[in-house]
């Protein structure tokens, strides 16, 4: 099974990749999480402590190697066993996070490079994964062109009960449609009341767009933020956390694993 997750900025794709990947892993599922975020912090919301450092996957990954018609093209240098255990990082209940690189927007010179080994590693990656792959992906619809999510079965859009965000995630449909991403689903999050819910819902009839999951808005998940713990070490049964468990089980239901 491979998720991706992805929604406007502050949505809560951190908070529900990782309480995500935590319950994939409790349910006994080998869990890989990926951090494919400019500013990764899933390290924090899986419970791995602050203090510890998280190395990302290095950017020169590439090597240029010979085609058989005398050509050259880029090959990633590591098969996707040994990215996993040479750049992988330990998380709770036995799931390995993989950071894939930080981008230095201040540092000189094209990011290209960069953004081309992770596309690289990224698809070798969840190609050759057999359990569960769970991706905290960019903020935005930009990074679905790049293609980084083409691989997954499922992208999980989360959506918070305003318009603009709403309408980020209808723009997401549209673009995973057109990568061939067969399973698009909204994860309507920090919900307050009916009239929250209504609102997505009735945006969601009017796009044809299906809803997996409305999370509460969980004041044990902004404190577990303030804490710098994960949601379900925080409160384990905390409402957004069960709803997040209750989004796993509907997940797993339609997935042969
Ligand atoms: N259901 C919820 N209830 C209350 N607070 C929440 C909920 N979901 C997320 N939050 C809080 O909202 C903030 C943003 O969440 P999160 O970091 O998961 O979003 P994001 O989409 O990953 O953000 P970014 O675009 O910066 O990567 C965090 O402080 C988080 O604790
Ligand atoms: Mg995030």
């Amino acid at each position: 099974m491979k998720i991706a997750v992805s929604g406007k900025g502050g949505s809560g794709k951190t908070t529900v990749s990782g309480t995500l990947s935590r319950v994939l892993a409790q349910r006994g599922y080998d869990v890989l999480s990926i951090d494919d975020d400019e500013n990764p912090n899933l390290a924090l919301t899986l419970g791995i402590p602050r203090d510890q450092t998280v190395p990302p996957v290095p950017s020169d990954l590439l090597k240029r190697v010979e085609t058989p018609g005398g050509g050259t093209e880029l090959e990633l240098a590591k098969s996707p066993a040994e990215i996993i255990s040479d750049y992988g990082t330990e998380a709770p209940d036995g799931i390995q996070l993989l950071k894939m690189g930080e981008v230095d927007h201040a540092g000189s010179g094209c990011m290209c490079r960069a953004h081309s080994t992770a596309r690289e590693v990224l698809s070798s990656v969840v190609e050759a994964r057999e359990e569960v792959t769970v991706m905290d992906m960019v903020a935005g619809v930009e990074h679905l062109g790049r293609g980084t999510a083409k691989d997954v079965d499922t992208l999980l859009v989360v959506v918070e009960p305003y318009f603009k965000s709403l309408e980020t995630g209808r723009r997401t449909k549209d673009l995973a449609a057109e990568l061939g991403i067969p399973d698009v689903r909204v994860v309507a999050n920090k919900v307050r009341d009916d009239q929250d819910r209504a609102a997505i819902e009735e945006f969601c009839t009017d796009h044809d767009l299906e809803i997996a999951a409305f999370v509460p808005f969980d004041d044990s998940i902004r404190r577990a933020d303030q804490t710098g713990d994960a949601p379900i070490d925080y409160d384990s049964e905390s409402p957004g956390v069960e709803s997040i468990r209750e989004l796993a089980d509907d997940l797993l239901g339609g997935h042969s694993q």
